[in-house]
């Protein structure tokens, strides 16, 4: 037993501490191995008549693509959208600033959301559940990752057109909270609100933004200390 705090001053010894710190990112979801289950919905459910699937490519890529169109009863665009309906939990993203996707719009769209959790204050919509945030994608090829802050989600939102009636900004009581970051299920991806034609093809969701993430926050702790002995320590305390 003596011999395991050295062993650990070695390896904590000949650690990049810089690559674990900068590390503030969870990831929620990545297509090209899902730990969730996913499954697309139209608007048909309030009479729409907007089309559209959600599939995952070999490539590692999940597709939500469709067109959405008017719905007659509104006269209004309708939305197509897809989210994950296992009972997996996501991380506690509580910690962290915003959510990112990393996705291209093959067709241009510009009217992309993005939803989490079941939020539903009394003055909600019927149909709207969960924090929701617009997002712009870049038209054409190229994948990017857009960083959406949580400040810019509200669970007061129009169920007819996905747009913010108050947003987070104007009115913090509509902003997540700890507990809503912490209870992301279910996430959704919307194009709503917008008729046309949609490609969006994801690679990835994740929190950005997480100073405390567990590991960074244990070892930077140790790091204050400014000693190898005080890392050893915390070491040799965790695994004895
Ligand atoms: C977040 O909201 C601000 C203010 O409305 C807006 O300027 C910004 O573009 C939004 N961020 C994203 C990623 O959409």
């Amino acid at each position: 037993m003596r011999a395991i705090p050295t062993l650990m001053f070695i390896f904590v010894g000949a650690y990049d501490f810089n690559s674990v710190i900068a590390d503030d990112e969870i990831i929620l979801e990545d297509f090209a191995a899902p730990s969730h289950t996913w499954r697309q919905l139209n608007d048909p459910v309030m009479g729409g008549v907007s089309t559209g699937t959600f599939t995952l490519t070999p490539d590692g890529l999940a597709v939500l693509a469709g067109v959405v169109s008017d719905v007659p009863s509104l006269g209004a665009p309708g939305f197509i959208y897809a989210g994950s309906v296992d009972s997996v939990r996501f991380p506690d993203v509580s910690a962290c600033t915003a959510m990112s996707i990393t996705a291209r719009s093959v067709i241009p769209y510009a009217g992309y959301r993005i939803c989490f959790g079941r939020s539903h204050p009394i003055d909600a919509k019927f149909f709207a559940y969960g924090h929701k945030a617009d997002f712009n994608l870049p038209a054409g090829g190229e994948f990017s990752t857009v960083e959406i802050p949580f400040t810019n989600f509200s669970d007061l939102w129009d169920d007819a057109t996905g747009d913010a009636i108050r947003t987070c900004q104007e009115d913090k009581r509509h902003c997540p909270d700890r507990d809503n970051l912490a209870n992301l299920a279910p996430i959704s991806i919307w194009a709503e609100g917008v008729s046309g034609k949609v490609r969006l093809e994801i690679k990835q969701l994740a929190a950005s933004g997480c100073a405390g993430a567990p590991i960074a926050d244990e070892i930077s702790a140790a790091y204050d200390v400014n000693t190898r002995a005080g890392i050893a320590r915390m070491l040799w305390d965790n695994f004895s």
